[in-house]
């Protein structure tokens, strides 16, 4: 069964220069990257991500994290994978959410520490069922930004639009 599933490489991530590691431990998986960019995430973006975490007594340090306010990287790599069993298969991967119970082969297992705040900093995000896929899919990428067609899309008429273009 064909899927989809967002994968962030957190700011901690790319602080430790493990963007190809990362990238190359994905490709094991033989799924297809479909988009990838690129983020300064927002507040708003960072907030909206973690909804489902917002009463966690954690929930202001994982903004900072995700935002990279705590590592000084204010980015994020966002990347979408495509391909059987794609969420099983990266999850697996990834490795446990606590990088101490993560198999030590994983990607969490190998590059995840705890902070002395007990914050888990574990390198990547990955969706964890379809609906989150779609969710945070449909909240990281606009359909033009994906090069395949995931969900139903629809066109509007944008009017009195302002863009930033170059100089
Ligand atoms: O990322 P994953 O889906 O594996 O875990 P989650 O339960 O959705 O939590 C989102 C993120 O919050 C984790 O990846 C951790 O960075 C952080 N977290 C944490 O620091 N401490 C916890 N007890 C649970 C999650
Ligand atoms: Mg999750």
């Amino acid at each position: 069964m064909n899927q989809q599933v967002l994968v962030l490489i957190k700011p901690d991530g790319l602080k430790k220069s493990l963007t190809g590691n990362i990238l190359t431990r994905l490709s094991e998986t033989k799924l297809e990257i479909v988009a990838a960019k690129m983020v300064r995430v927002s507040r708003g973006l960072a907030v909206e991500h973690y909804k489902h975490m917002k009463d966690k007594p954690f929930f202001e340090e994982l903004i900072q994290y995700i935002q990279g306010t705590l590592h000084d990287r204010k980015k994020v790599m966002a990347m979408v994978y495509w391909g059987d069993n794609a969420i099983t298969k990266v999850r697996q991967l990834a490795g446990a959410t606590n990088p101490e119970e993560a198999d030590p082969t994983t990607i969490r297992g190998s590059y995840g520490r705890i902070t002395t705040k007990g914050l888990y900093e574990n390198v990547l995000h990955t969706s964890s069922n379809e609906a989150e896929a779609e969710r945070e899919i449909k909240l990281w990428f606009q359909p033009d930004e994906v090069i395949v067609d995931l969900y139903p899309t629809k066109i509007i008429e944008v009017k009195a639009e302002t863009k930033r273009i170059w100089a």
